[in-house]
């Protein structure tokens, strides 16, 4: 089984959130416009989503690190499943200019809005779905704060899937330790659908077949 590693809780511990006051800020309505990924999710409101999700450079030390820890090549194959704006793809493209960058999302929005410079290697696809690539095609395969959005019966075939295709995986999903942590998170998540503990997201991977590594966020 993989390993517990820690590349993206820097940048997620950056942000401050007040929890109560989303939680009574018309939550439910918000939801459901956050849940369509369109332009409110992204570049709307804060209440929605990201509140304007914009290039800043922040993903370069997450790329960096990733190309040391999983010793990618020059010509390394990357997926990201749940690339979003790709802004991480967008940076081990930089870094690594030969190498094969390939992302999903299911929000069309955030593929037309992605940065121009590797938008032709982005589609929009879910990840609940039998990924249409060959058995270990990718030297990695990353997903970052999108599979906790899926629900527990989907989660399965995008876990297997994730598996079959990359050689390396790397997953961050959103998670709790304590009731307070789980308040927190309920109070903010918009999109989330499977509220987890570590060791319930460690064994339902291993139950779906993936061994490769994974990361917590947690809501302290
Ligand atoms: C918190 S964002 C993270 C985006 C990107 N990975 C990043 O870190 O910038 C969650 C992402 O999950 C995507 N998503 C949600 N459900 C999905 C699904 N079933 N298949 C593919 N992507 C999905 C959303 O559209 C959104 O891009």
């Amino acid at each position: 089984m993989g390993r517990k590693i820690e590349i993206f809780t820097q940048l997620h511990q950056k942000t401050a959130r007040k929890y109560v006051d989303r939680m009574v800020d018309s939550k439910v309505e918000c939801m459901e416009v956050a849940k369509k990924y369109g332009q409110e999710f992204w570049d709307g409101d804060r209440r929605y989503g990201y509140g304007g999700y914009r290039y800043d450079g922040r993903w370069e030390r997450v790329a960096r690190e990733l190309i040391e820890i999983y010793g990618l090549k020059e010509n390394a194959k990357i997926l990201d499943v749940g690339c979003g704006k790709a802004f991480l793809l967008y940076e081990l493209s930089k870094l690594l200019p030969k190498c094969e960058i390939v992302g999903f999302d299911v929000s069309q929005y955030a593929i037309c809005n992605a940065k121009e410079e590797i938008r032709e290697n982005l589609f929009v696809y879910d990840a609940k779905d039998p990924l249409p690539f060959g058995d270990k095609e990718f030297d990695l395969v990353v997903s970052l704060g999108t599979l906790h959005n899926l629900p527990l019966y989907h989660l399965k075939t995008a876990f297997s899937e994730i598996e079959r295709v990359g050689k390396e995986g790397y997953i961050m999903v959103e998670a709790y330790r304590n009731s307070q942590e789980l308040f927190n998170l309920q109070c903010w998540a918009l999109t989330c659908e499977s509220f987890f503990r570590p060791d319930e997201w460690i064994w339902y991977m291993r139950e779906c077949g993936y061994r490769g590594d994974y990361e917590f966020i947690y809501f302290e």
